[in-house]
């Protein structure tokens, strides 16, 4: 299984490299590697497995953190109606997205990342995803709320874009107009 000592940290140049495509049909290796991704997830929020092998709380994670330089990610995390998102995701790419924009009112956090950023990170409302599922098949997946604002931070891995390059340098709590705020 995957623990903290497999996450890559911030300062290391994977997290800052655009990573490669997949191709298909996709190799044992990079399905391995996606399961062991999303199992990462789940077992970070199990109480008890995350204490035992102190792991982080996470709802997302791209292969880079890993230290691959492939464009996959996983995610597992619950919307506001309790619906579950839990995928692994291939060479995912961002089809649309709405003109709205939204953030985090708490911020966001990233494995990667081992100290507080405090700010406001805006990102689109709404965006439809298509990708590729472990067994080479297209989905499309139409997000909004938290789900989207994850799926955003897992796809911005790929493509060497950290959380924090999103918020306003001089002044992180400036919020501009009409952008949704989720508590
Ligand atoms: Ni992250």
């Amino acid at each position: 299984m995957l623990t903290m000592d497999d996450i890559v940290r911030e300062g290391d140049p994977v997290l800052r490299a655009v990573a490669e495509p997949v191709n298909f049909p996709l190799s044992d290796e990079d399905k391995e590697t996606g399961q062991r991704m999303l199992e990462f997830l789940i077992n970070s929020q199990d109480p008890e497995i995350a204490e035992e092998h102190e792991l982080r709380g996470g709802v997302g994670i791209a292969a880079p953190q890993i230290g691959i330089s492939k464009r996959f990610i996983a995610i597992h995390l619950h919307d506001d109606n309790d619906r579950l998102y839990s995928h692994i995701l291939y060479n995912p790419k961002i089809r649309s997205h709405s003109v709205e924009n939204a953030c985090l009112g708490g911020g966001e956090g990233c494995l990667s990342v081992d100290r507080e950023v405090p700010g406001y990170v805006v990102r689109s409302a709404r965006v439809t995803v298509e990708a590729f599922d472990i067994d080479g098949k297209p989905l499309k997946l139409r997000l909004k709320g938290y789900p989207a604002i994850v799926l955003q931070h897992e796809i911005d891995h790929l493509n060497g874009i950290m959380f924090y390059d999103h918020i306003n340098k001089k002044n992180p709590s400036y919020l501009p107009p009409d952008v949704v705020v989720y508590e």
